[in-house]
């Protein structure tokens, strides 16, 4: 008998431009399991800050990765993400643990320690994964890819009101630098850097309301379905 292919989504874009809350949303409206591969880069990202590593010290990191164990589990359809066998999803959403996530991507060990994770999350399920080298480098052969963007401005605010709902009080104006220099560090490393594939359906949701960049993206998939 054939074996039925799965249908993977690789949804790929700058931080704050509504990947996760796009693609939680497509996901569940079209029974697939949601994947957000940020969040094993924030793993990693925070095991360096506690153990107050150089999130830029390619040796050192190298090194803590022997100690490192990163998985996702789900647990009632919600991904949680899981280092050292500690659930870490609150931890890895500060500010800092964005920059320290950043940092560590730029270093090909890490993208190699999470490449293998990802990769058997697709190969099982079908699934939509958001990150910045889904289409390019995780999943090429993704039957859908997508670069959701938006303009700086717009992920600043989003970002901002997201923080303030959980009482940061972050300021506008470094949401803002924070996003821009990661944004440029994320799209001008060496290694899978953020861009889209060739392929790729660009969707810019500058103008968008939520609910429209969700039936974008559900109509997009569904054409594939
Ligand atoms: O999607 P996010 O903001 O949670 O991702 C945090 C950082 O992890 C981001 O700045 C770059 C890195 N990352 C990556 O390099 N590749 C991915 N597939 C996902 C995230």
């Amino acid at each position: 008998m054939a074996k039925k292919k799965v249908l993977n989504v690789a949804i790929d874009g700058p931080g704050g431009a509504g990947k996760s809350t796009v693609a939680k949303a497509a996901a569940k409206e079209l029974g697939l399991i949601y994947v957000d591969t940020g969040a094993l880069y924030r793993a990693v990202g925070v095991n360096a800050l506690r153990n107050k590593i150089d999130t830029k010290d390619e040796h050192k990191i190298k090194k803590m990765l022997k100690s490192t164990v990163v998985e996702l589990r789900y647990i009632d359809g919600v991904q949680h993400v899981f280092l050292n066998d500690e659930d870490v999803s609150a931890e890895i959403r500060t500010p800092d643990a964005s920059m320290a996530a950043s940092n560590v991507s730029a270093i090909q060990i890490v993208r190699d320690f999470l490449f293998d994770t990802q990769r058997d999350i697709a190969k099982k399920n079908n699934c939509i994964m958001d990150g910045r080298d889904i289409a390019t480098v995780v999943l090429p052969d993704a039957q859908v890819k997508i670069f959701l963007t938006a303009s700086a401005e717009v992920r600043a605010q989003r970002r901002f009101l997201e923080l303030q709902e959980k009482g940061s009080d972050e300021t506008y104006e470094k949401v803002l630098a924070d996003l821009i220099e990661r944004d440029y560090q994320d799209s001008h490393r060496e290694i899978a850097p953020l861009k889209p594939a060739e392929d790729s359906i660009i969707v810019d949701t500058s103008e968008m309301p939520l609910e429209e960049s969700i039936s974008t993206v559900v109509n997009l998939i569904k054409e594939k379905m």
